[in-house]
């Protein structure tokens, strides 16, 4: 894993975009082009993708002179920026296999470079600029994960089940018993003061909070197994009607890269099919999924506002770094919340309809990328991602 970010802005960027190379070498070139399903991009996407972003945000407006690496990069390596542009339709982008490898990795060092340059002398640069830097590392940062759950889900998919890193394991949940709890009280929630943040974290305001319990401890593949033995999955009252509607279209028995295998559960890692460790937090579950949990446990999920009034006291285990927690909060704009004018305010707000928050960060999120206030966004029906279930209760 990268260290924390160093300081200055040059340093960070080169730390930045050698860790992704850093996470692209185990792959071969041939891993680099497979996508796997509509909502997985490739590999050599995700690289071309986040050096297009300095290209087309950066580059192309504040340095003089810039020449673009080609012309046709814009179409084929911008993501959803309507602004910036026309651009190639993202269920087809396995279909790419040229610009090829090798001409995606001269890509990358033509525009390490320019930005290598442009960055030389750090106090010239105008405030506007190193905002436009740290927005590209910081997306860059969001990239690597994905990166990470998109190869994964290709594995997942390979009959011969390969190992991104052999070496990679899961770890126990921290044995936190107990709850905390947050009486109701009027709290400050969102980003202020310094450092960076995304504009979906902001304006900060004030929020209604508790009373509520939130456990202090993940959710295990434990529990999830008592609620696989119970029925959970054949048990239409315990979910939301869309959320049942998904059980049975896609045939949900367990979490998303499980499988029964030798008479038991296994689960398809970053280090390959291992057995499910009863130990481990639970991952890769819908929103759907674990709202039904919640309910057949007689409980509920946090709103996002309870999970970070409860994170930021520093009481609860596993809140960063193990797997994303779905919050019960649908994701919708702060109340003085507007996007930015531009295509960069397409970054955040446009997708702000028909998702759940997810609070904390996973092991696949880049050491320093996430904090209490930052606000992570999917589909209910998603599970690819590193996605596990914190419960809350009212308190008695
Ligand atoms: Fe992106």
């Amino acid at each position: 894993m990268v260290a924390a970010r160093p300081s200055g802005l040059r340093a960070a960027f080169r730390a930045v975009r050698s860790h992704t190379e850093r996470l692209v070498a185990p792959l071969s070139a041939e891993d680099q082009v497979i996508q796997s399903m509509p909502d997985a991009s490739p590999t050599k996407w995700h690289r071309a993708h986040t050096t297009w972003f300095f290209e087309q945000f950066l580059l192309e407006p504040h340095a003089p002179g810039y020449q673009r690496f080609d012309e046709r990069f814009a179409f084929l390596f911008n993501s959803y920026y309507v602004a910036a542009g026309p651009r190639h339709a993202r269920p087809r982008r396995g279909m790419v296999t040229r610009p090829d490898v090798a001409a995606v990795t001269a890509y990358r060092a033509h525009v390490d470079a320019a930005v290598d340059a442009l960055l030389a002398d750090e106090a010239a640069l105008a405030p506007e600029v190193a905002t436009i830097v740290e927005i590209g590392l910081n997306h860059e940062q969001q990239h690597q994960e994905l990166l990470l759950t998109d190869i994964l889900h290709a594995f997942s998919e390979n009959p011969c089940l390969p190992a991104y890193d052999p070496d990679w394991r899961w770890r126990a949940a921290a044995r936190a018993p107990g709850t905390l709890i947050i009486p109701e009280g009027i709290q400050t929630i969102g980003h202020q003061g310094g450092g960076f943040a995304y504009d979906n974290e902001g304006p900060a305001h004030r929020v209604l909070v508790g009373p509520v319990s939130l456990e202090r401890g993940l959710v295990t593949n434990h529990d999830w197994l008592a609620f696989m033995r119970d029925g959970g999955y054949d048990t239409a009252a315990l979910w939301l009607s869309d959320g049942f509607a998904a059980v049975q279209a896609e045939g949900w028995r367990a979490p998303g890269h499980w499988r029964e295998h030798d008479g038991g559960w296994h689960v398809m890692t970053l280090g390959g099919l291992v057995p499910v460790d009863p130990a481990a937090p639970v991952c890769h579950v819908s929103y759907y999924e674990a709202d039904a949990f919640a309910r057949w446990a007689g409980r509920h999920l946090p709103s996002e506002f309870e999970w970070e009034v409860a994170a930021r006291s520093g009481e609860l285990a596993d809140a960063f770094g193990v797997v994303w927690q779905w919050t019960r909060s649908a994701y919708a704009p702060y109340p003085a919340y507007r996007a930015a004018d531009g295509a960069l305010g397409e970054y955040n707000g446009k997708f702000m309809v028909n998702q759940m928050v997810l609070r904390g960060s996973s092991l696949a999120t880049p050491p320093g990328h996430a904090r209490t206030t930052y606000r992570n966004f999917f589909p209910p029906s998603a599970r690819w991602q590193f996605t596990g279930v914190r419960l809350a209760s009212f308190p008695a």
